[in-house]
This record gives C-alpha cells, sequence and structure tokens, in this order.
C-alpha cells in the first residue's frame, strides 16, 4: 500500500526502555553517529571478505555454506540487461531487452460463474463478488497437480488489498471525497473488491491463459465470504458479536497484502491495515479502548460502516478483535472455509511468509507495517507430515509467538509472547494466551521488542537458508529513536536486515516441493539468530543518505523502499519497491546476488506504470515465468476515474486504470535472469 496511507499510533519507544536488560545491551546509538552504526554492521562484510564467509564461520559452519567469496572482481551472476530509472516508463511499462510482458487479468474481469465483462459504467456488487478486485498485491503460484512441480499448469492466489473509490467510480475529485460519499451499492462494489482470488492457469502456445469455468476459480470476498476463527482466540468473548455469540466465525477479511504458502500446499493472507475499516466513537470498556487506540482503531477512512453495523465499533465493539489476522485458505478445494489463525497474533501483519525446519516443525514470520512496529515469528508445536494434508490441517494452532529484538555484536533474539510469562500475567491485564494475541502489540510492547522501520515482507532464501526482512522506510524515526537495526533518522529508503539462523546437522525433511525452504539445514526454529544489514536504500551519490550497495551498483539502478521480495532457484534475491516516486522515478523490480563477490550488485529488470507500485512477485518452480501484481496505476494527485493520469492498460478513453496481473517471460523462453 502507498506510504501515504499509513499510519503511527504509536509513541517511538527506544531500547533504553526495555526490560530485558540482562542480555548483552543494545545499543548506545544517541551518542553514536550513523555512519559508526552502519560500519559497525557492514564491516564484518570486509572483515571476513563477504557474508557467505561471515555466515561460514560465524553462524553455519564451513562445510555447509562456506564458499569462500573471493575479494575482487565483481560479476553478477544476473546477465539480463539493467534499464535504469524512469518516470514515466514509456508505454505503459518497461521490461529488460530480451523479455516480454503479458497482461493476465485485470480489475473487473470475470472469475467465476456467470460474471459479467466489466463495465465500468455499469458496476455492481455482485458482479464484482465475482470479478477479480481491486489493488492485486500477494500472489502465490500453486502448481497442478497438487504436489507437482509443473511450471506450465497451476492456480494463481492473489489478494486484492484496498479500493480507491475516486479511481473506481465517476463523479468524485478526490479520494477522502469519493469516501465520503459513496453509496452504498458503490461501498458493497468495493467490499467486494477486497479480499482474494484463485485462478486456474495455463501455459499453452506460449502464452498464459486463464482457464474460464475452472472448477478451482474462486473469489473470497470481505462482503460476502464466512471464514472460521480457530486457535487460543477462537471463542473467547472478546471476539463474541451480536451475529456470532459463538466468537468462532466472520464475514471477510481486510487489507490483505503480502501473505505465503504452506509446506501442505495452503496459502496464507496477511490481513493488514484493518483499522481502516471501523466507524464509530471508541465506546468501550477502557482495555478495549487501549486495545484500539494501540491498533489505530477506528480510523473511520472507508464508508462501509455505514451501511454495515458490523464495522461500527458502537454497535459491534468487538468486530476489530476479529481482524488483523492470518488466514490460510486452501486453493485446491474450491468449498473449503478459510480459517483465521489466532495463534500467529494479531497485528497489521505484513505477509506471512513460512520455512520448514530440519525438525518438522514450521516457522511463519510476519512483519507488522507500521511505524515502530516489530518483526514476528510463530513457530509450530506439531511437525509437518508430508503425505498427509489431514494431519497439517490445524498445525498452525498451537505453537510460539516470538518477537523480534536486535542487539549489538550482530546477535537477534526472539522472545516468547506467552501467557504467564514475563510481563504477560494478570498484573498487566493478560488472563489467557487469547489475551495475548489479541493484543500482541500491547505483550510485544512489554517485552521489550526492537522498534523497526516499517517491517514488510519476510522471505527465506531457499539457497543460503537466511532470511530477508524488507523494512521499507521511516520518516518518523528520529535521532532519539535510534536503534542498532533502525540506525536512520528521517529514514526515506528503508533497508534489508538478513537474518542468520544457526545450522542444524542432519538430513531436512522434505517440504511440498523441492525447492521449497526445508531443504536447508538452518533452524529457524532457533531462539537466537546473527543478522546483518544486506542493503541500505537510497542514493549511494550522496554521502548523508547512509546508502550501501555494491561499490559497482551503477549511479541509476539506486533502490529506496524494498516492499516485497521472492527468490529464484539459484537463491537470487528478487525485491519489488513502493515508493520510489517520491524520489523522482518508477517502481522496478530488482534482483541481486546474495553472496560472492556481486554480493549487493542490484540490477532493474522492470519498471512500474505510472501512478503504481509492485506487488507479489513470483516465480514458477522452473524460474522461467515470473508473475507481479501491478498495483493503483494512475493512483496519483489529481488523478481520477474521470481525468486518470494513465489509462494503463487498457488505454482506452472511458476506461479507468486497472489494477493488472502481468506476466514477465523471456522472449527466448529461458530462465528469468540468466
Ligand atoms: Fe500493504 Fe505493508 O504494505
Ligand atoms: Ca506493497
Ligand atoms: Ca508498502
Ligand atoms: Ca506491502
Amino acid at each position: 500500500m502507498k506510504n501515504d496511507l499509513e499510519n503511527s499510533n504509536k509513541e517511538p519507544a527506544t531500547e533504553e526502555s526495555s526490560d530485558h536488560s540482562e542480555y548483552p545491551p543494545t545499543n548506545t546509538s544517541k551518542e553514536r553517529t550513523l555512519s559508526d552504526i552502519i560500519e559497525a554492521r557492514l564491516s564484518r562484510r570486509t572483515t571476513v571478505k563477504g557474508m557467505a564467509a561471515f555466515a561460514a564461520v560465524s553462524a553455519f559452519g564451513a562445510s555447509l555454506f562456506g564458499r569462500a567469496a573471493p575479494a575482487k572482481a565483481a560479476k553478477s551472476t544476473l546477465t539480463f540487461k539493467e534499464i535504469p530509472h524512469s518516470f514515466p516508463p514509456p508505454k505503459g511499462l518497461q521490461v529488460s531487452p530480451g523479455y516480454e510482458t503479458q497482461i493476465l487479468m485485470r480489475w473487473g474481469d470475470p472469475v467465476t460463474g456467470d460474471a459479467p465483462k466489466f463495465d465500468p459504467n455499469n458496476q455492481s456488487a455482485a458482479d464484482q463478488d465475482k470479478q477479480w478486485g481491486f489493488n492485486n498485491d500477494f500472489m502465490a503460484f500453486m502448481p497442478l497437480p497438487l504436489g507437482s512441480q509443473n511450471s506450465e499448469h497451476g492456480l494463481l492466489c492473489v489478494s486484492f488489498e484496498y479500493t480507491g473509490p475516486h479511481l473506481m467510480f465517476p463523479g468524485y475529485k478526490t479520494r477522502k471525497g469519493a469516501h465520503a460519499k459513496v453509496t452504498k451499492e458503490q461501498s458493497d462494489i468495493e467490499m467486494a473488491a477486497h479480499g482474494g482470488g484463485i485462478i486456474e492457469v495455463k501455459h499453452t502456445g506460449g502464452k498464459w491463459q486463464f482457464v474460464e469455468g475452472s472448477r478451482y476459480n474462486r473469489r473470497i470476498s470481505l462482503l460476502s465470504t464466512p471464514m472460521d476463527i480457530s486457535g487460543p482466540a477462537a471463542g473467547h468473548d472478546r471476539l463474541k458479536t451480536s451475529a456470532d455469540p459463538t466468537g468462532t466465525r466472520v464475514i471477510g477479511m481486510m487489507n490483505n497484502c503480502a501473505g505465503g504458502q504452506t509446506p501442505w500446499g495452503t496459502v496464507l493472507y496477511a490481513e493488514e491495515n484493518f483499522q481502516d475499516y471501523f466507524r464509530g466513537n471508541r465506546k468501550n470498556t477502557p482495555e478495549e479502548a487501549r486495545n484500539y487506540k494501540r491498533y489505530g482503531v477506528p480510523k473511520k477512512k472507508y464508508a462501509f460502516g455505514k451501511y454495515h453495523d458490523r464495522l461500527n465499533v458502537d454497535k459491534e465493539p468487538n468486530e476489530p478483535n476479529r481482524f488483523g489476522w492470518v488466514v490460510e485458505v486452501d486453493p485446491y478445494d474450491p468449498n473449503s472455509i478459510p480459517v483465521k489463525r489466532t495463534a500467529l497474533g494479531r497485528a497489521r501483519h505484513e505477509c506471512a511468509s513460512t520455512v520448514l525446519n530440519p525438525d518438522g516443525t514450521l516457522t511463519v514470520y510476519s512483519g507488522d507495517d507500521n511505524r515502530f512496529d516489530y518483526l514476528y515469528k510463530f513457530v509450530t508445536d506439531g511437525r509437518y507430515t508430508p503425505n498427509n494434508r489431514a494431519a497439517n490441517r490445524n498445525l498452525l494452532d498451537a505453537g510460539t509467538l516470538y518477537v523480534a529484538k536486535f542487539f549489538e555484536g550482530g546477535i537477534m533474539r526472539w522472545l516468547p509472547l506467552v501467557y504467564g510469562s514475563g510481563p504477560l500475567t494478570e498484573k498487566n491485564d493478560f488472563h489467557s494466551q487469547a489475551d495475548v494475541v489479541i493484543e500482541t502489540r500491547r505483550a510485544a510492547d512489554l517485552v521489550g521488542a526492537t522498534p523497526m522501520d516499517r517491517p514488510e515482507d519476510v522471505g527465506t532464501n531457499p539457497v543460503n537458508g537466511r532470511t530477508y526482512v524488507m523494512l521499507t522506510n521511516n520518516t518518523k524515526r528520529k535521532q532519539g529513536d535510534l536503534n542498532i537495526a533502525n540506525p536512520r533518522a528521517n529514514n526515506k529508503h528503508g533497508q534489508i536486515i538478513e537474518l542468520i539462523p544457526p545450522a542444524v546437522k542432519g538430513k531436512p525433511k522434505m517440504g511440498f516441493t523441492d525447492t521449497w525452504p526445508a531443504l536447508i539445514v538452518a533452524d529457524h526454529a532457533a531462539l537466537e539468530y546473527r543478522w546483518n544489514f544486506f542493503l541500505m536504500g537510497g542514493d549511494p551519490g550522496k554521502a548523508e543518505s547512509g546508502a550501501k550497495y555494491h561499490p559497482d551498483t551503477s549511479k541509476t539502478t539506486w533502490m529506496s523502499s524494498p516492499d516485497n521480495v521472492a527468490f529464484d532457484k539459484k537463491g537470487r534475491v528478487w525485491i519489488v519497491t513502493d515508493g520510489q516516486i517520491k524520489h523522482g522515478f518508477a517502481d522496478s523490480i530488482y534482483a541481486v546476488d546474495p553472496d560472492g563477490p556481486a554480493r549487493g550488485l542490484l540490477r532493474r529488470l522492470f519498471n512500474s506504470p505510472k501512478g503504481a507500485e509492485i506487488c507479489g512477485p513470483t516465480f514458477t518452480p522452473d524460474n522461467r515465468t515470473l508473475f507481479v501484481n501491478i498495483q493503483h496505476p494512475g493512483e496519483e494527485k489529481k488523478s481520477t476515474f474521470d481525468k486518470p493520469s494513465t489509462r494503463w492498460p487498457d488505454f482506452k478513453e472511458g476506461m479507468p486504470p486497472r489494477p493488472s496481473l502481468v506476466v514477465i517471460t523471456k522472449k527466448d523462453g529461458g530462465v528469468i535472469g540468466t
């Protein structure tokens, strides 16, 4: 989601206020300069000549990961011709020579049943509930048949994050004005345009095709899709409403941003900025008022609560506690009921990305995308059982939720958020694990987690076993708020942190696919990791920016505001951005080597259409196709449905800009990036 839609509802905490003084003290950043801090972390690279070597000597053991990096000659393993900064890109979007793009789905395209063709001047909520939603974001490619490595046939599982009524309907001059004036039907169209979409796709004759009429094609929406609630908060009084006295059933999911997928072939949709969807005046108990405040509820941004009592906290004070979760969906069973897994905590979950541990437990990483909020992980109690989906069905209901704390010396720790432990007791109004997960943020405040620069996507590299955390930016961070992992005040460009879990001896259990991170002998269930900066965004030509890349990075390749991340089979890191327009150029897709002599040497593959950001990068297993979602094209100042700044992708008079799913392939059908 665009940066101007963020919120900061919490006073920045500092490391000094932490309860955890027994562990190596964090930083004394107030006395240190920015460059001192960054250098202290990055100097490890020069000391040991590259992160691979660093990882080998300090965390993994050379026999497992010891590819010693030569000291000089940076030759990227990526062979595509890179394209420069561009704004606006010619022809709507721009991709490296030798590559081509195809638009597969656009907002309003029919998905299920008898959905009509999109007509921007004749929309209805009933139609939108069967059509491609607005602002496609997360994407997962799930091969068909289930459990195969098929790269020619599969399911694309997509989320639809938010709506912009001024770009969806005629007659509105501003976003705010449109939110204030939308009719019930328009408001319901917006609700139906939120949620998820699952489509069957096939690669035939050199093109990808949507399989019309497939039994798998499905829409999941905020307007109409019933979901179950499971885990520690299910059935708790704080989740009961007049429509659901059991506290176990809810209609829809909200603001689904990035996500994840499990080894057993389900998809995780993360609910992010749920606060935006509630209206009312916060008349509630003092405890719930504190809970609302910590999450920014009710933000009153959308009109939905005018027309649906459940989204008005005066009428349904517990409804906000039923959002902000990670939702598991089985795309292979079109009749399956999505399940909100409350054990993973309640936050503005950016993502829910998984990695299978050598002992068969599953770790799920998630960032809480808010300034000064936290990075989380969840580790299941139970173990994944290959080839038995039923045995894994409720694996995400029991486990331990942790929050991250970063220390000097390249150490980070995972602090458990468990009822009864540390400060999470009656003394602080926690009466069960349900209270802990409902008020995850307050629990994390109390244990002294490290306040981060807006954690976006988190992903684990299937080759080197390390986890990459996108910290997009934080312009509210002041000198007094600096900490070891977030060392820049007025951080406009963000940074990428690399987490290095310890190595484990022994043969890992096989995952769902042979590219699954299960092949890594790294223990993502461990309580202590090492960490390092991978990249610091910004213009390296400006000394004050604090940017850090490989020194051979070209002057027109620097990056700002990393958002989503993906990995190819060679372990190269693929990064998409959200917010480069503020710095004068379009959002981009970058690729970069994480190890070897070209570690940190960015290359740009693709520039987004006008006003858009890029989301959901997803490869087919053979890496010959890269799917991306283009979100909010034409979302710029003064741009409206009637007078949009671009009509991408249709470029037809009367047709508004349409968020769309784009396919990127090499013209010769080869592997992307090489
Ligand atoms: Fe939806 Fe955190 O971006
Ligand atoms: Ca985004
Ligand atoms: Ca973002
Ligand atoms: Ca995001």
